[in-house]
This record gives C-alpha cells, sequence and structure tokens, in this order.
C-alpha cells in the first residue's frame, strides 16, 4: 500500500499544487493521500469527485497533527520515504525501496518541519536540485512501479477515455 502525507497545505494559496499531488498519486498508483497544515475540504471534494466519474478507489483524508499521521503508519510498519532535494539520489535506493510494499512518501510545501529529515527512514532526492512536490512526487511512482502503474485499471469509472490519435472519445456508463 502506498500512501502520501501532503504537508503544510495553505488555504488558497496551496489549492491548486495539492489538488494536483492528489491527483498524481491517484493516477500513478498510490491508494491515499492524507493532507496536513490548514484544513481544506474543497480539496477533499475535488478528489473524491474525481474518484466518482473516473472509478478506482484513491482515498484522501485530512489529518491535523502530521507528526501522528506519520507514527501511525510507522506502527503498521510502513517504510516513512521522504522527499528532499537534500536526500539520497533516487536511483541509489529504488531497488530496495521496490522491495517494501507498505511506503509512505512524505512531501513538504513552502516551509518543511526540520524533524521529518530524523523522522523518515528515507530522505530521497529527484536530482539534487529545487523543483516540486508534485514532479518529485510523480518520479518516485513512475520508478517505484517501473511504468507499470500507467496501465493501472481503474474500477467502477462513469467515464473512460478511448485512445485516439487524434480528437476525443469518452465511453459514459
Ligand atoms: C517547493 S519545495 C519547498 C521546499 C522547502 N523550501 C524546504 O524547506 O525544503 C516543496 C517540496 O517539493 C519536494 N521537492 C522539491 N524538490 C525536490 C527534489 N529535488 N527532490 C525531491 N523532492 C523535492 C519536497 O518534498 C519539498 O518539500
Amino acid at each position: 500500500m502506498i500512501v502520501i502525507l501532503r504537508l503544510g497545505h495553505r488555504l488558497g494559496r496551496d489549492q491548486r499544487i495539492s489538488t494536483h499531488c492528489g491527483l498524481v498519486s491517484r493516477v500513478l498508483g498510490a491508494d491515499k493521500i492524507i493532507y496536513s497544515g490548514e484544513q481544506d475540504s474543497g480539496i477533499l471534494k475535488n478528489i473524491e469527485e474525481v474518484g466518482v466519474r473516473w472509478g478506482g478507489s484513491f482515498a484522501a483524508s485530512y489529518e491535523k497533527n502530521w507528526k501522528s499521521a506519520v507514527e501511525e503508519y510507522k506502527r503498521k510498519k510502513f517504510s516513512v520515504v521522504h522527499l528532499t532535494m537534500y536526500g539520497q539520489q533516487i536511483h541509489e535506493k529504488i531497488k530496495a525501496l521496490r522491495k517494501k510494499a507498505n511506503i509512505l512518501i512524505v512531501v513538504g510545501g513552502e516551509k518543511v518541519p526540520p524533524d521529518i529529515y530524523q523522522i523518515a527512514d528515507y530522505n530521497i532526492a529527484i536530482g539534487n536540485q529545487p523543483h516540486s512536490e508534485v514532479a518529485a512526487l510523480a518520479i518516485f511512482l513512475h520508478e517505484y512501479f517501473a511504468g507499470k502503474e500507467l496501465g493501472k485499471n481503474f474500477k467502477s469509472a462513469k467515464l473512460k477515455i478511448i485512445p485516439q490519435d487524434r480528437g476525443k472519445k469518452v465511453e459514459e456508463s
């Protein structure tokens, strides 16, 4: 099971990027996203609505206290992977991480609480340069699942895209 913890969400300013963290996590094979920071029911509603229309069982929830969320998953024997530009390069660690079935992936926001570097089992960089939580998540999941996630079937979808060379074809059920 792959769970994402998105730290430090800010109402208004982060709505789009936090929503994209959820959408990317869902489509690239994760099971759940937990938002921390400021509570935002709009984001949870958006993610839920995408699931109702496009299928699958991806879940989204809010947790005020990010540390207790991490502790809970540690108790459940999840490995905690913090994505940070200061960490070890992903290609050095991905083989070992693929052997772990249960991972909590932590991504930061504008400011990251310093404790997370110590609490995490792995601090992993997607290149040792600053960029984006959405890109870091996408590349981590793509590397972890080695591309197989792109063929994922989303059960009970109301909408299904029939791929075309040109134009749009969507099947409704
Ligand atoms: C825009 S960055 C801001 C980081 C913040 N200024 C700090 O104190 O580190 C937001 C998040 O994107 C992710 N991120 C950015 N660059 C990354 C990289 N090169 N490798 C892995 N994750 C990265 C991290 O999870 C980070 O917390």
